[in-house]
């Protein structure tokens, strides 16, 4: 049931980003500060288990949180890191990476070329931003099943 209502939940934010270009904000976040990571705007079908992210305990001061700033993952249509404060509004990562599905690299582009351009998706520039600092900081999980649990049956 619950999986149902956030789905639709999902949808209609969907829908109403579509139409408004609205953004996200704190009262439609899901219980306790964790989010359900399942776009299906950006795909038809997951293949891989859902991502739960926990959000809060990545902002929440230390030391239950890992205390990182808002703007280490919400910037600007520059990319420039986002002043932000808890209950502030955000743009949803896809109105900017705003190709769906699995990235290809095209065979006349360079790896270097690639890395850049595969940004524009959305699924590449989340993989960049969780995957990216969770090898520097050496914590935080960088193995295809930490984060995607099995698929559910
Ligand atoms: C470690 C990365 C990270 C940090 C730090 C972070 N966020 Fe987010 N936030 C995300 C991601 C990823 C999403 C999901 C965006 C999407 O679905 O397009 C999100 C979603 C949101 C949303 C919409 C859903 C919800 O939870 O209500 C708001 C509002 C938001 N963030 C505000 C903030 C604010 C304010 C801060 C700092 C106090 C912050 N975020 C810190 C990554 C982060
Ligand atoms: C308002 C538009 C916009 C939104 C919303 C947005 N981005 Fe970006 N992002 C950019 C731009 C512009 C750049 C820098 C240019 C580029 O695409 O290479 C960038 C760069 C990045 C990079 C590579 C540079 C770096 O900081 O390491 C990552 C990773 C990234 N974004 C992830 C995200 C995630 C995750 C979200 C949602 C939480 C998000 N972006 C939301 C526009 C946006
Ligand atoms: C700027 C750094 C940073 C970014 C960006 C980031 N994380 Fe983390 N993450 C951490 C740190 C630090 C830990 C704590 C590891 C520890 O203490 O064991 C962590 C832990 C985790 C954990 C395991 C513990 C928990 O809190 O559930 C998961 C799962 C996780 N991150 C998912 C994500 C996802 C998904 C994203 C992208 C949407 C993301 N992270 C983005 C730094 C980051
Ligand atoms: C740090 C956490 C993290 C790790 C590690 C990670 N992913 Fe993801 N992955 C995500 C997030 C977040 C999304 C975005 C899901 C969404 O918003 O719908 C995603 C999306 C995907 C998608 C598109 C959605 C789907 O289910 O079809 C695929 C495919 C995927 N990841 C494969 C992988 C593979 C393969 C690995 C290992 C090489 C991996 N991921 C490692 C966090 C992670």
């Amino acid at each position: 049931m619950k999986g149902k209502h956030i789905v639709l939940f999902l949808t209609v934010v969907g829908l109403s980003m579509l139409f408004f270009g609205a953004s996200i904000n704190a009262e439609e976040c899901a219980d306790e500060g964790v989010i359900e990571m399942k776009n299906t705007e950006a795909f038809d079908q997951h293949k891989m288990g859902i991502v739960m992210f926990n959000h809060k305990k990545h902002y929440g001061a230390e030391p239950d949180g890992y205390a990182i700033t808002c703007g280490e993952c919400h910037h600007d249509d520059s990319g420039q890191p986002l002043e932000l404060k808890e209950g502030d509004s955000v743009q949803g990562c896809l109105e900017c990476h705003s190709e769906p599905g699995n990235a290809r690299k095209p065979a006349e582009m360079s790896r270097e070329e690639w890395d850049v351009a595969k940004l524009d998706y959305y699924k590449e520039a989340l993989h960049a931003n969780c995957i990216d600092c969770h090898k520097e900081a050496g914590a935080g999980p960088v193995k295809c099943m930490e984060c995607h649990p099995k698929p559910e049956k």
